[in-house]
């Protein structure tokens, strides 16, 4: 089980208590509707610091005693946040300094949330108060089974004279000396030589390994703040894990780093969909994240938020069509959570918030339609408890690198627009999750690649020596490593390799790129593989081959037949390189074959139709429709049970428009007996 006290899967909600005190018939239904809904664990306190905390060490526990007693004595379990997401009016008046200070010096007034100083002594300090006090109230309480510590830290710049003597201090203890940094930033350039630490202004975008190093140290002041502010948590409570709310998009945190921190990974996922036709792209983006999710600690992780409904900040918010709410949620689960939750509970009445959905809206009942798919939702969750704490077996992954971003952000390329890095992870990963191939999504630094037998490096720009040679060791051991453009361009200092890339490993991919040839949007450039014309967009390098590498394709639009895909054995290995970027169904069907090639394997052998994905997590087949019209997908002579309404599944599977059927294979006998099936539930 995930939280090591609570069997079974959560379904759950943040609950802002703290917004209906005044309310009490309100709070009363609270109760009645969460048992109604199947709802078994409520994160609360999450904004509430000015309520704990009306002044310096003035505490108001009460209320928060009374929702603490209320949700346990009604059966529900805590998950109780650490308020440091939203700072109240005293502190930012009593001590401007918790303030954030803009890149032109000017402090930022009071206001909005995440917006404090992180290296703030007096935010640390009242941090470091108000968590020891929440500790030591409620740590023993038997309804607690998580910290939820702050709310979403993001990487936010704060230029103020303590952030710019710890960031001094952080290239102290990398470089130790000024020449050391002055080599390692190339300073030559430009006239950009420092002779004394003070002169280091991290707002220098000509610098690349200035403004790299700024954004690892305001990652890095994140991480310790974080360690500052759940030291009383661990020191009072050391039974009670500990785990924040993570983002999707990258928000200048590197997350592998943090992730070794946490006991237990959690995400807010909020996929935009039915903002276009298509649903099938977002399921695929959230399913990147929720592998991510997966892959940081590598064992089962919670959807910590999700909105039942629409949210209210994307451009245009649709509510979810018939059956997506089911769906998606389901989804996370066949990805690896244990939890289905939501942002949030009862729907605020004002603030910037109040027209985003929650499960109970102002319309204020129980026989809504948000209610009822949350509360099927609920039942649902029941039936599978069993999955909780269950794995996926995994024999594929893409490499996605925070850090690697950053230095392709900063990278002045000579075709700089769409860069895409993110775009293009999900991408390569997309060939894997179309054909149901479980497939790991992995930092290049912490995680085992042994693990693994094929691995995707997509536009690893910024290529480590350690890295390199890790990649070096997976092939030579009989890993497949595929490598794409622009990858070992650079070192981890973001200071470009000699002689030919990828640095540090042309032997590997036995190959050396001479230069990179961009791609206009109006140019055609094609390769020819498989007797097939594929298109080719925005890098095209021009490599040399050295040793024994094999073409296997080559670029049409040029006279001089220049490889677009070659292969490498490298010892018991072998090394794939893509010359270019490649339309989708390209991949498609080269990770297909690659991974039919190599003993990679599909969790099902059927064919998978567009917009279907199918994943196996606990012996369990989840087969889930994203498409808006009904779909059949033919599943071969095993007989299943569908989980969700016990019928029998044979032949072919019928999913309605965002239809999804949980399968426990009937035939099946023993070995890979299905755990739900066995639920007593
Ligand atoms: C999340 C945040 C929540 C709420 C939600 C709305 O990013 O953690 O507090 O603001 O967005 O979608």
């Amino acid at each position: 089980m995930i939280t090591g006290q609570h069997a079974g899967l959560l379904h759950g909600a943040d609950y802002n208590y703290e917004q209906w005190l005044n309310s009490k018939d309100l709070l009363d239904n609270d109760l009645l509707y969460m048992r109604e809904a199947g709802i078994n664990v409520l994160a609360v306190g999450i904004f509430s610091w000015s309520l704990l905390e009306s002044d310096e060490g003035v505490y108001n526990f009460g209320w928060l005693d009374e929702c603490f007693e209320r949700l346990y004595q009604n059966g529900q379990k805590i998950i109780l946040a650490t308020p440091s997401g939203s700072k109240p009016a005293w502190l930012s008046e009593k001590y401007p300094e918790v303030c954030q200070v803009t890149a032109n010096g000017i402090r930022q007034t009071h206001g909005g949330r995440h917006n404090h100083c992180r290296s703030s002594v007096k935010y640390r300090e009242a941090c470091v108060r108000i968590n020891t006090r929440l500790a030591e109230r409620y740590g023993t309480h038997p309804a607690l089974i998580l910290w939820h510590v702050s709310n979403e830290y993001n990487g936010m710049h704060c230029y103020c004279p303590q952030c710019l003597a710890a960031f001094r201090s952080w290239l102290k203890k990398r470089y130790e000396t000024l020449d050391a940094l002055n080599a390692a930033w190339y300073t030559a350039f430009w006239s950009h030589h420092f002779t004394a630490w003070e002169q280091i202004y991290p707002a220098d975008p000509s610098i690349h390994g200035l403004m790299l190093d700024w954004q690892r140290f305001i990652s890095d002041q994140t991480i310790d703040f974080f360690l500052a502010e759940t030291e009383p948590l661990r020191r009072i409570t050391p039974g009670i894990p500990i785990t924040t709310n993570f983002q999707m998009p990258d928000v200048g945190l590197d997350f592998h780093k943090f992730a070794r921190h946490l006991d237990i990974i959690s995400w807010d996922n909020y996929p935009e969909w039915h903002n276009s036709p298509d649903d099938g792209p977002v399921a695929l983006k959230a399913a990147f994240f929720h592998d991510l999710s997966r892959s940081y600690l590598g064992k089962p992780f919670l959807m910590m938020e999700s909105s039942p409904g629409a949210t209210n900040w994307q451009g245009v918010s649709k509510k979810k069509k018939k059956g997506m709410h089911v769906l998606s949620s389901i989804q996370a689960v066949a990805h690896g959570s244990d939890s289905v939750q939501y942002f949030q509970w009862r729907q605020s009445r004002g603030g910037a918030e109040k027209f985003h959905d929650a499960v109970i809206t102002h319309f204020g009942a129980d026989d809504t339609r948000i209610f009822r798919e949350v509360a099927e939702t609920g039942s649902l969750l029941k039936k599978l408890s069993a999955l909780a704490g269950t794995a996926t077996e995994v024999q594929a992954a893409v490499v996605y690198d925070f850090q690697n971003g950053w230095a392709l952000d900063n990278a002045q390329l000579p075709r700089s627009i769409e860069k895409n890095y993110q775009k293009e992870c999900i991408a390569q990963y997309g060939a894997f999750w179309k054909a149901g191939i479980s497939c790991d999504v992995i930092s290049p630094e912490y995680s085992d690649f042994e693990r693994y037998r094929l691995i995707v490096f997509p536009m690893l720009y910024m290529l480590s020596e350690k890295t390199a040679e890790k990649i070096r060791s997976f092939v030579r051991q009989g890993g497949v490593a595929v490598a794409t453009y622009l990858t070992g361009m650079v070192n981890e200092s973001d200071l470009c390799y000699l002689g030919g890339t990828p640095g540090n490993l042309t032997d590997v991919f036995g190959l050396a790129v001479e230069e990179t040839e961009t791609i206009a949007g109006y140019e055609t450039q094609e390769f020819l593989m498989n007797g097939h014309n594929w298109k080719a967009s925005h890098y095209a390098d021009r490599i040399r081959l050295r040793g024994g590498a094999q073409v296997l394709a080559v670029f049409t639009a040029d006279t001089e037949e220049l490889p677009a895909v070659t292969a490498n054995e490298y010892e018991k290995g072998t090394a794939y390189y893509l010359c270019t970027r490649t339309e989708q169904t390209f991949m498609d069907r080269f990770y297909r074959e690659l991974c039919e090639k190599h003993g990679v394997q599909a969790c099902v052998p059927w064919e998978i139709p567009a917009g279907v994905s199918v994943r196996e997590r606990g012996g369990v087949l989840f087969v889930m429709n994203f498409n808006c019209r009904e779909i059949k997908v033919l599943s071969g002579e095993n007989v299943y049970t569908n989980l969700l309404n016990g019928e029998t599944v044979s032949g072919t599977v019928s999913l309605q428009p965002y239809g999804v059927a949980i399968l426990a294979d009937k035939s099946d006998s023993g070995e890979k007996k299905s755990k739900a099936q066995n639920n007593p539930e």
